[in-house]
């Protein structure tokens, strides 16, 4: 099975963490979201991954590369100017001759592909959206659906009373490649806003998928830290490595291979630590505490309810309480970081 992945937009709700960095490649416990959402899949089956870039495209070529170490084959489409999630679709469709997968690349969610695809051909759809419910559904397509699970109307970002249905968009679709031919080459689209309507008003079948999992779009810097608390608390069970899920001990603290903590440094879950971290004396890391791979902590500094990428360096005295610090920054000694992302 093939998998293609929307991964070219900006990510401007998530600045500044998206000044030097497209959005699905932000660290999720330490490893790119993208890296963990292909890992999931394979574990699906999937085993060739189409990813559909252009805002700072280098960056993800530069690191997933072929898809050898994850044992995935990854073909790249890159745009030059955003041709929309519609148009993105359309440029990869040489790569789609069966039924396939669509995601967006900025969502982190345990739905279930072999349940959602034995639905999909079940219904016997040209291709199904899962759905999520949330309390606010403005910010997201809101889908409609009758009682036989087929999708009557998709509102993008809806006005207030334009529609009372809670049902929203999860950005994970399976398709069959003959609703390609129902886009325009070369264009930019948007499959929420012009082609699911479209193809409702052509008599296509839109199967509707209620998913009750945990789902969650990271595209909000309070949803980004939000998800880190999921997974702390564990009511987000994301893989780690190429199989099994993070463990949470009886405290809810992981602690990675290589990590020194000094006897006198006190560690408050849940907190994570990642791979040759070292802790130094008095330090007091958690709770909802993330430090990413090869990080220092400071003698005396404290972490509370923070995310931290890898190669950071907390000096001594340091004080971080809702904050997010991306990779490669070093925090001066006694600076107190509140509610602040800090990028190198
Ligand atoms: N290649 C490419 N080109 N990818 C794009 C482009 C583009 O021009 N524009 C957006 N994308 C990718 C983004 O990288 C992201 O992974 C996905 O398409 C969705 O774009 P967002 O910008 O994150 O959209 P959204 O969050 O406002 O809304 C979408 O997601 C919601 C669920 O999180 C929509 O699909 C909504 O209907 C949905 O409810
Ligand atoms: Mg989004």
């Amino acid at each position: 099975m093939k998998a293609l992945l929307l991964a070219g937009g900006k990510g401007t709700r998530l600045r500044p963490i998206t000044n030097n960095l497209p959005k699905p490649m932000v660290l999720i416990m330490g490893k790119p979201l993208l890296e963990r959402t292909i890992l999931n899949l394979k574990n699906y089956g999937v085993d060739e991954v189409v990813l559909s870039t252009c805002y700072k495209s280098k960056h993800i070529k530069d690191f997933l590369k072929d898809g050898a170490e994850l044992g995935v084959k990854i073909n790249y489409i890159t745009e030059d100017i955003p041709l929309g999630t519609g148009g993105a679709i359309k440029k990869a469709e040489e790569f789609f001759d069966d039924t396939f997968i669509i995601l967006n690349s900025d969502i982190v969610s345990d739905i279930d592909y072999a349940e959602l695809i034995r639905y999909h051909k079940e219904k016997k759809a040209h291709v199904t959206i899962a759905m999520t419910e949330v309390q606010d559904p403005s910010q997201y397509g809101v889908i409609e659906f009758n009682d036989s699970g087929f999708v009557t109307a998709f509102k993008e970002k809806p006005k207030i009373g334009e529609t009372s249905s809670k049902f929203i968009n999860a950005g994970v679709y399976i398709f069959e490649p003959e609703v390609l031919k129902e886009i325009p080459a070369n264009s930019v689209v948007s499959i929420e806003k012009e082609t699911y309507p479209s193809l409702l008003k052509k008599g296509y079948n839109l199967a509707a998928y209620k998913f009750h999992g945990y789902w969650i779009d990271i595209g909000t810097l309070n949803k980004y830290k939000k998800v880190h608390e999921d997974i702390l608390t564990g009511k987000c069970r994301i893989l780690c490595k190429n199989k099994g899920e993070i463990l949470l001990d009886k405290k809810g603290i992981i602690i990675e291979k290589g990590v020194k903590i000094h006897p006198t440094a006190r560690i408050f879950g849940p907190a994570y630590i990642g791979n040759n971290v070292f802790i130094d004396a008095y330090a007091k890391i958690g709770p909802y505490a993330v430090i990413g791979n090869e990080s220092y902590i400071g003698y005396k500094s404290t972490i509370k309810s923070s995310v931290i990428w890898d190669n950071v360096r907390i000096n001594e005295s340091v004080k971080l309480c809702n904050a997010v610090i991306t990779s490669k920054c070093i925090v001066k000694r006694d600076t107190e970081v509140l509610d602040t992302v800090l990028i190198s």
